[in-house]
């Protein structure tokens, strides 16, 4: 989604701005732009597409003023067009918005009949034009935020310059984040702790329809006109802009990230010593639950999809899993005594929040596994899990993806263990299993060259691609797939293996790869029989499996590669690098924008 960042500052703002802009990039890109105040008149730059070419606007006409606003965009009303870039601006006040105004066209309505002109297509324009219109009747900059409070519908999260005021910025939030960054005689206000990082790491977080009056010696907080306090925490974030090291693009650094992050993640959930699961204190007895239920989108709905396998099976606990966007309008009926699992590598995704809070309303107990501490999601919880997977910046989820399935199966185990459904020796394989992974995605990652080879001989070529899966290589499957489409265009979809002959089978021919995910597992025969079906109608076979599995079943696939030899239950984190590495290099053998792939924003805070 977009982000924004405000700051008022001692020297010239704009090359902090669009720094800040930097860093929020991966948020959202079709537009960008930064104003400040010059003389008191609110002056802009914006421009269409990748933030460079608001950076060539700012090179051709320098931006000067020691206050103002930036914002990059991820289009939600109004096609990305350098008019509807933000900060959208009336000659009073200027606004960066990232959210929806749901009631915009009532209010548009209502102003147009005031004899207001819009002059962009966006949802963002009716709170300049609703700012403008109190300004005009002498209310106060902190009077005019706080009516139109009452009247924005929807999520959102704004800042606002106000002409004339070389003193003040207003910030504001409903459902999307909004951090305030404390500085030396200069103030800060943004997206999020990474978009501050260079300023500052003194940063303070806003609650749902806080309003925040910075000046430049401090903030002070608003919830309708009551003051609130908000505690000034300090972000252990970097200040460095983040690099890609000697990698081409972010995905490939944090693919290969993976080793490490894991490593991280398990030192936080494992004793290595000990072999033993170590969760941290939670507000759960896992004994006396009768059903999970989980939630989350995209992605890190693939990974509860896993984790189901696992608490299933381990712990012989019913998990009822749905997306997001779906589980709280159904309105299903939740177990007394329950506890709802949201799953988010961002913590802001709007549905899992939602979601999550209409499991609250049900009494659940609310847990999340995410990446970002102070977000909502984890602040909504009764208790976090974090994934250590550290900031992930390409769109494509990858190494958030792989630690969420690290922390679910850690507390699979501690379930199973709680509820006497996994014995102690059971406990000591399973860590055992799980503390090999780094060395044996390590050894996948050294094979790359094959994958890139199958991606561009194979799969790129491709109009259309299934991957088939089944039991938690179903999901793997899912997963491989969508990452293929987000990356490359090519329409991909997976499928679990037995249900191919139900109608997908009538989509296979010698056009059409299919990628088969099949480590050598309790039902490796299953998989191996939807293998001989695809074969029989000519389809053309990618076999992603072990040395057991490509010995059995290589020589009749198009191209296989042998994954490491791993214990069945961790082999969905294993396999799920190997399908990133086909989706990554057949993007690159495509030539498409694989870290900012079209039409995609990375935290989704709009329903
Ligand atoms: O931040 P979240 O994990 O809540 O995001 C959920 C999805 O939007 C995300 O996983 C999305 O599907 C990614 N683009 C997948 O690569």
């Amino acid at each position: 989604m977009c982000g924004i960042i405000g700051i008022i500052g001692k020297a010239p703002v704009t090359p902090l701005l669009v720094d800040a802009l930097k860093r929020l990039e991966y948020r959202g890109y079709d537009s960008s732009g930064v104003a400040t105040l010059v003389n008191g008149h609110i002056e802009r730059r914006r421009a269409e597409g990748k933030l460079v070419n608001l950076e060539a606007r700012l090179a051709q006409a320098p931006l000067p003023g020691i206050i103002g606003i930036g914002h990059t965009r991820w289009a939600t009303h109004g096609k990305p067009s350098e008019r509807n870039a933000h900060p959208i601006a009336t000659d009073r006040v200027a606004i960066v918005h990232n959210g929806i105004i749901e009631n915009f066209q009532e209010l548009k309505d209502e102003l147009t009949a005031e004899g207001r002109r819009f002059d962009s297509d966006t949802d963002t324009e009716v709170v300049a034009q609703l700012l403008t219109s109190y300004l005009e009747r002498q209310m106060s900059p902190e009077e005019a935020i706080a009516k139109a409070m009452d009247r924005l519908r929807g999520a959102f999260a704004l800042v606002a310059l106000f002409g004339g005021r070389h003193d003040l910025l207003i910030g504001a939030r409903r459902g999307s984040s909004l951090a305030v960054g404390y500085g030396d005689g200069e103030m800060y206000i943004g997206t999020d702790a990474l978009a501050l990082a260079p300023f500052t790491s003194r940063v303070s977080y806003l609650e749902d329809d806080d309003w925040a009056v910075l000046k430049a010696d401090g903030c002070a907080v608003y919830q309708g006109t009551k003051p609130v306090e908000r505690p000034i925490k300090k972000s252990g974030l970097s200040g460095a802009l983040m690099g890609k090291g000697n990698h081409q693009h972010f995905m490939l650094k944090e693919i290969h990230e993976q080793p490490a992050v894991i490593g991280d993640t398990l030192h936080s959930y494992l004793d290595p010593a000990t072999r033993s699961v170590r969760m941290p204190a939670m507000p759960v007895d896992w004994s006396k639950v009768s059903r999970v239920t989980m939630t989350a989108c995209g992605t890190a709905f693939y990974a509860c999809m896993v984790a189901k396998y696992w608490f299933e099976k381990l712990a012989r606990l019913p998990v009822e899993i749905e997306v997001a966007s779906e589980f709280r309008y159904r309105e299903p009926p939740l177990p007394e005594g329950g506890v709802c699992i949201a799953v988010s590598q961002s913590g802001e995704t709007v549905d899992t929040l939602e979601a999550l809070r209409y499991a609250k309303n049900q009494k659940q107990t609310l847990l999340s596994v995410v990446n970002v501490p102070e977000s909502a999601i984890a602040r909504l919880s009764n208790a976090v899990l974090l994934t250590r997977a550290g900031p992930e910046i390409g769109v494509a989820s990858t190494k958030a993806f792989t630690t969420q399935l690290v922390v679910l199966l850690a507390a699979a185990i501690s379930a199973g263990l709680a509820r006497g459904t996994l014995s102690r020796a059971d406990e000591e394989r399973l860590a055992l299993a799980m503390i090999e992974l780094p060395a044996r995605i390590n050894e996948t990652l050294n094979m790359e060259e094959d994958y890139r080879r199958i991606a561009e001989n194979t799969l790129a070529g491709a109009r259309d691609v299934l991957y088939l899966g089944r039991g938690a290589s179903y999901p793997v499957a899912l997963e491989g797939a969508l990452k293929l489409k987000e990356l490359s265009y090519i329409h991909a979809e997976g499928y679990a293996g037995g249900e191919m002959k139900h109608g997908p089978i009538a989509l296979i021919d010698d056009a059409v790869p299919v990628v088969v995910v099949a480590p050598t597992d309790a039902i490796f025969d299953k998989i191996a029989s939807n293998f001989e079906q695809v074969r029989a109608r000519g389809g053309k076979l990618v076999l992603l499996s072990d040395k057991a599995g490509v010995a059995r079943l290589g020589a009749k696939a198009e191209t296989s590669i042998a994954l490491p030899d791993i214990d069945p239950v961790v082999a969905p984190i294993l396999y799920t690098v190997a399908v990133q590495l086909l989706a990554y290099y057949t993007a690159l053998a495509k030539g498409t924008d694989i870290d900012q792939p079209r039409n995609l924003a990375k935290s989704v805070t709009v329903e």
